[in-house]
């Protein structure tokens, strides 16, 4: 009997057991699923645990990944990715991670936070149709809103803040009727509040703050479980809103919000927290607000609030933080508010009360202003700053390059034989010959031509200049044209015959080095033609006589006319400073240089040696790199040469070591952007780290923290996710190992991504296309 009843318990037990397993594994289907998350998302580190054998659903939940499931399928998964994820690769397609995602069709809840995720939320997200919970903060996703939300009838929380969503909120919303959370938190909305979000009856939390709505709010009353309202930061006003009186937390800081707060409020028994600070309001202050019952903050600083306060008010023993700064109160501070017991926090300044200790105005100065009151401040029209468009110089006579090259060689041959009795130096002049070499000279350097194309924009054909050109150019090289002189010898400022402005750079050679050994250098400079470097428009060679070794190389560049761009940034004094929106252009450009030597060209030029000093801005604010690593003049000159000859049997050593000199340039690209955005030249490695460390703690930190890093003279002007974006890719580069910077091609995504987000804040009307940023768009610029 006893042995029965054991059996069946056994049984039992063995049933349920078995049952238990089975419900814990996972469809392989979705398992698969999971895995190519895992790819599409680029192996984040938060999922570096998945693989192959993982078990999903029995593996140990943490805060930043979750999987939970029921019946073999997962009905939650969390993810959330580092506080400052980067922007996902451009190869990150939304559309195809969304048509994966689906294939998990229970999910009931969704968080998918700070990984990077990008573009514009596609339709497909509708096929959640059980979705009870989504929470996508903190990504990098625009556009708006996709209609097909709406038909998520059981959503109850739906969260996007932290994103770059724009446009004006749809009417549709009001078909969520389980909505009880949304919040768009720190995106780029604007219009007015659509009427029909007040028959939202279950929402309990509304946030609306960081946005660019305005206009008046809805009438809220009806929102009777309504707990959380938070408005700050946009447009709204001027009149209070109506509201049921359940509410808890209450937020319209940095509106413009005007009218007096009504008598209701007072029946607002669990208002714990209210922010009325910063607006606009007028008239006088209601001291019954320091007595609700519930009452824990109350700020309403930054206002014109009149009115007298009295020793003998009362206030909620529970106050710790009040703040009454700014406005145009008199009187005396309530007693009930002196107590300085615990971390209580009471700010009053800036008021005309008769109190020492927090500075006051005279009395006056609240009577005359009050009086003022009424005048509303003049509204500040945003500029709107050209864009830069380019214009550049008159395309000359269309000769190739490398046939010119043919052409040197052959006259350098003949002038050899020929040879004069003259006083040395000689003038040798290459004018006109057949092309005889050229097929060698080809051969020697391979050049991708697409580039090539797109950099050559614009200048006149590669050609030699005669000694007598440069003379006249330079005047004879009078001191007058003298520009300055750099380790790579004296610069010219030069008028050539047609009127054009150029540069020249005279180099003067060692006696050994014969003008063979230059063709190959010369060459490279030839092709070395980029709208983002100072271009080589040609040179002219003088030789000695005696053994046609060359004395002097001049070197004749297109003349930046705009100073540098270190001038630019406002190091103090903010009168040329340029722009956020033409900051951002100029490190692009900055980067497309430093792309085109790295890969532009074969082999790549490497060892930049960049500086703010040596970016020049030519009229149209372009930027362009002046002193890369020539060939010519550098002291890598010999090395160069060999990795030429060498070609393609290039062996790891070296390819390594083209790595990390690839990763200086990165490096040294990283102290420009640093010092664009603090603004101001940074004069040694110390101050780089510094500064370095302080920008990535403010990354991680608020948006003021941000701007605070940034130069005052744009500071206002930059959107929050743009400077973040840049910053971060900033400490990227200046990474202290090598390895970890980023590449070129990472870089300019960044920046794209970083400039196209001001622009669409911006909402700069010169924009073509209506849509501030589609993904073809951004593709299409980052292969420039
Ligand atoms: C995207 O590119 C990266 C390399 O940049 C590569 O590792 C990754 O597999 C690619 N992802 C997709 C989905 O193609
Ligand atoms: C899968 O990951 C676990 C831990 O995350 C590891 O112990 C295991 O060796 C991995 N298995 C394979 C096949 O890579
Ligand atoms: C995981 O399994 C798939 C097929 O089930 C296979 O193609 C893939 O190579 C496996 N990956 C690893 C890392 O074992
Ligand atoms: C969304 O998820 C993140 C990460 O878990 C969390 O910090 C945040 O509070 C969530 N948002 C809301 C409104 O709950
Ligand atoms: C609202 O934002 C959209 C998208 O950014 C823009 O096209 C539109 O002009 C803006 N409307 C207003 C009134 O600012
Ligand atoms: C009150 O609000 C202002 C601006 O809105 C803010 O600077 C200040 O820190 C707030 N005061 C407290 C005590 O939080
Ligand atoms: C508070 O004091 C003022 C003048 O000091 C007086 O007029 C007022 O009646 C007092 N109020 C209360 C509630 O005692």
């Amino acid at each position: 009997m006893a042995k029965a009843l054991h059996l069946s318990v056994l049984l039992f037990f063995g049933t349920i057991l078995l049952s238990i397993c089975q419900s814990e594994q996972l469809q392989s289907s979705q398992a698969q699923t999971l895995l190519r998350i895992q790819g599409l998302l680029n192996f984040p580190a938060v999922l570096s645990s998945w693989n192959n054998s993982t078990d999903f659903c029995n593996s140990e939940p943490s805060s930043s990944l979750t999987v939970v499931c029921y019946e073999e399928t997962i009905t939650q998964l969390h993810i959330i990715g580092e506080k400052v994820a980067p922007l996902l690769p451009r190869n990150f397609s939304i559309d195809s991670f969304v048509t994966t995602l689906v294939k998990l069709p229970n999910l009931k809840v969704l968080t998918l936070v700070s990984l990077g995720l990008w573009g514009k939320l596609p339709d497909k997200i509708a096929r959640f149709s059980s979705l009870e919970i989504l929470n996508i903060s903190s990504n990098f996703l625009y556009g708006s809103m996709p209609q097909e939300l709406s038909s998520l009838t059981n959503l109850q929380t739906l969260i996007l803040d932290n994103n770059m969503f724009a446009g004006r909120l749809p009417d549709w919303l009001s078909s969520l009727s389980a909505l009880t959370v949304l919040s768009l938190k720190r995106n780029l909305f604007n219009g007015s509040l659509p009427n029909s979000l007040s028959s939202l009856e279950n929402l309990r939390v509304l946030a609306f703050s960081h946005n660019h709505f305005y206009g008046a709010v809805p009438d809220f009353r009806r929102l009777t479980n309504l707990q959380v309202l938070d408005l700050d930061d946009n447009a709204f006003g001027p009149q209070f809103p109506q509201l049921g009186n359940k509410l808890v937390t209450l937020a319209l800081s940095k509106n413009r919000f005007r009218s007096g707060i009504p008598s209701e409020v007072r029946s607002f028994y669990q208002l714990q927290r209210l922010d009325i600070s910063s607006n606009t309001f007028v008239g006088p202050f209601p001291p019954s607000l320091l007595s609700l019952p519930s009452i824990n903050y109350l700020n309403i600083s930054g206002n014109k609030f009149t009115g007298m306060l009295f020793e003998n008010l009362s206030c909620n023993a529970e106050l710790e933080f009040v703040d009454l700064s700014s406005n145009l109160l008199t009187g005396s501070l309530p007693s009930c508010l002196m107590s300085d017991s615990g971390d209580r926090v009471i700010l009053y300044s800036k008021n005309c009360l008769a109190a020492q200790d927090q500075s006051q105005h005279p009395l006056s100065f609240c009577h005359n202003e009050a009086l003022a009151v009424g005048i509303l401040p003049p509204i500040k029209k945003q500029k709107q700053v050209s864009k830069t468009t380019l214009a550049l110089a008159v395309v000359g006579g269309i000769i190739g390059g490398v046939a010119l090259i043919g052409i040197i060689l052959l006259v350098i041959r003949r002038k050899k034989a020929k040879r004069t009795i003259e006083n040395p130096p000689t003038r040798l002049i290459a004018e006109n010959a057949s092309s005889g070499y050229t097929s060698k000279l080809l051969s020697d350097a391979r050049y991708i031509t697409q580039t090539m194309k797109l950099g050559a924009l614009g200048l006149p054909a590669y050609r030699t200049f005669s000694l007598d050109e440069i003379e006249e150019a330079t005047n004879n090289f009078d001191t007058g044209s003298f520009i300055g002189e750099g380790s790579n010898g004296q610069m010219y400022r030069g008028r050539l015959k047609d009127g054009s402005l150029v540069a020249i750079r005279c180099v003067k050679m060692k006696k050994s080095h014969s003008t063979q050994n230059f063709m190959h250098h010369i060459e490279l400079i030839s092709k070395l033609r980029h709208r983002h470097l100072v271009s080589a428009l040609g040179h002219c060679f003088e030789c000695y006589l005696d053994d046609s070794s060359v004395s002097r190389i001049f070197l004749v560049f297109e003349f930046v006319p705009n100073g540098t761009l270190q001038s630019r940034i406002s190091d103090g004094h903010s009168a040329q400073s340029v722009s956020w929106t033409q900051r951002i252009s100029a490190v692009i450009g900055i980067a497309k240089g430093v792309q085109f030597l790295h890969t532009g060209i074969v082999p790549g030029v490497y060892s930049n040696n960049l500086k703010i000093t040596d970016i020049l801005l030519d009229q149209n604010l372009v930027a362009k790199i002046s002193s890369y690593n020539l060939p010519l003049v550098s002291e890598h000159m010999g090395k160069v040469g060999q990795v030429i000859s060498s070609g393609g049997s290039r062996n790891t050593n070296v390819n390594k070591s083209l790595k990390n000199e690839e990763k200086t340039d990165i490096y040294n690209f990283g102290v420009i952007l640093l010092e664009i955005i603090v603004g101001r030249k940074l004069k040694s490695r110390n101050e780089v780290d510094v500064r370095k460390d302080q920008l990535q703690a403010s990354i991680v930190a608020d948006d003021a923290a941000r701007r605070s890093m940034v130069d005052p003279a744009v500071q206002k002007t930059c959107l929050d996710q743009s400077i973040k974006t840049m910053m971060e890719i900033c400490v990227r580069c200046l990474n202290k190992d090598p390895a970890v910077r980023p590449s070129i091609e990472d870089i300019l995504w960044n920046l794209q991504f970083a400039a196209q987000v001001q622009d669409a804040w911006r909402g700069d009307s010169q924009s073509s296309d209506g849509s501030p940023i589609s993904p073809s768009q951004s593709r299409r610029q980052s292969y420039h």
